[in-house]
């Protein structure tokens, strides 16, 4: 820049063109502005700054250059001499740059090397690893404990016939579930299909395909027209079980889910059948499980209420009975030789009791989280 002010002087002094090239082109001043940028060059650590001195010396601006460009201006005698004093001069600041970035690339690889070092001896998993999803986990959970007795697992449809929803189940056609407000039904309206309210059309499926005996369980989704907050979703999972065989009856039914249940929540779980009416069951009952809280003591101590169960000291579980005759014979099966028990738990319920979920919105909302084990 000093140079480029000092031109501009002694242009503004009145000094010739040819003087100005002459001051210029002087040994002294080449030799000097060799050594500054030298001495640039040799500042420059970094890439950045190897290019910050090359455009400085080198480039259109820099000394070298601009005397370069006068040469031309030169009285022809000296033009020869001038060209080999600039061109020795440039190609000398070149060959500093050529050395310069060879050292600054080789430090440079050397500290990425250094920085990117992999310890190949590390053990690897870093990748992230997926989890069963809470609901699936415990579906999965469940049916083990059903496969160790014998029985069969089986999928039937979530979009259902609703003759096989309600009909064969013994609902009778004013039923108050198949009311549009508690059940959500398929376009076209006239063709009376829904989607599942429970997996209770299960048992039907099963027993118009299967041979008897049968002792199955239908896990799934089912779906009601309900609120979405805390307790309630529309889309909820249940385990239907339906056995039957020659001789079964209410002490088979309590056994299994008694079974289930210590095998779900532990061996002191204590379970309870509460009367109840389902019309595809008869006698048919409310299963419930100790009140996993308060286990029970609520129930008489007034001071301390239990919000879990609310001071029940029971909390319900699912519904179960003994297979209604009126269902075995729409399947077309001799009631007086078979007879058969049945239950659907609530599998979401489940989960909650057994890993202490507090919000069932946490099921359906799909935060990573929640699956990868912020319930057990
Ligand atoms: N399907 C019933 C419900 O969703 C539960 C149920 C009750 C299932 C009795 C059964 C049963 O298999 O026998 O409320």
């Amino acid at each position: 820049m000093s140079d480029h002010n000092d031109l501009v002087a002694r242009t503004l002094s009145g000094e010739t063109s040819s003087e100005r090239v002459e001051g210029r082109l002087d040994e002294g001043r080449v030799a000097q502005w060799v050594a500054q940028a030298r001495e640039a060059i040799a500042a420059a650590a970094t890439s950045e700054q190897w290019r910050a001195a090359k455009a400085a010396h080198t480039g259109e601006g820099s000394p070298l250059a601009q005397a370069n460009r006068t040469i031309g201006e030169l009285a022809a005698a000296q033009r020869k001499a001038a060209g080999q004093l600039i061109g020795a001069a440039r190609a000398q600041v070149n060959d500093l740059l050529a050395k310069r970035r060879e050292l600054i690339e080789a430090a440079e690889l050397t500290h990425r090397l250094a920085a990117e070092a992999v310890d190949v001896t590390l053990p690897v998993g870093g990748d992230p690893v997926g989890a069963l999803h809470p609901i699936t986990d415990m579906i999965y959970r469940m049916c083990d404990v059903f496969t160790a007795m014998g029985w069969e697992v089986v999928e039937t449809p979530e979009a259902e016939a609703e003759w096989l929803n309600f009909d064969a189940l013994n609902f009778t056609p004013d039923h108050p579930a198949r009311f549009m407000t508690d059940t959500l039904f398929l376009d076209p309206p006239g063709a009376h299909r829904l989607l599942r309210t429970h997996t209770s059309p299960g048992q039907m499926r099963t027993l118009l395909t299967r041979d008897l005996p049968v002792y199955v369980v239908v896990p799934g989704r089912t779906y009601r027209a309900d609120e979405f907050d805390a307790t309630h979703l529309p889309v909820f999972n249940q385990l239907e079980g339906l056995a039957v065989d020659v001789g079964l009856g209410l002490a088979d039914l309590a056994g299994t889910l008694d079974h289930l249940a210590k095998a779900m929540f532990g061996a002191d779980v204590a379970t309870r059948l509460r009367p109840h009416y389902f019309p595809f069951t008869e006698p048919s009952a409310e299963v419930d499980v100790r009140c996993f809280v308060c286990h029970g003591a609520s129930v008489d101590d007034p001071e301390r209420p239990c919000r879990t169960c609310r001071s029940e000291g029971w909390i319900e579980w699912g519904g179960c009975g003994v297979v209604n005759p009126r269902v075995l014979a729409s399947a077309g099966i001799d009631t007086d030789v078979y007879s058969g028990f049945a239950f659907g738990m609530g599998i979401d319920r489940t989960v909650m009791f057994a890993d202490n979920a507090a919000d069932l919105r946490d099921f359906v909302e799909g935060d990573v989280r929640f699956a990868r084990g912020g319930v057990r």
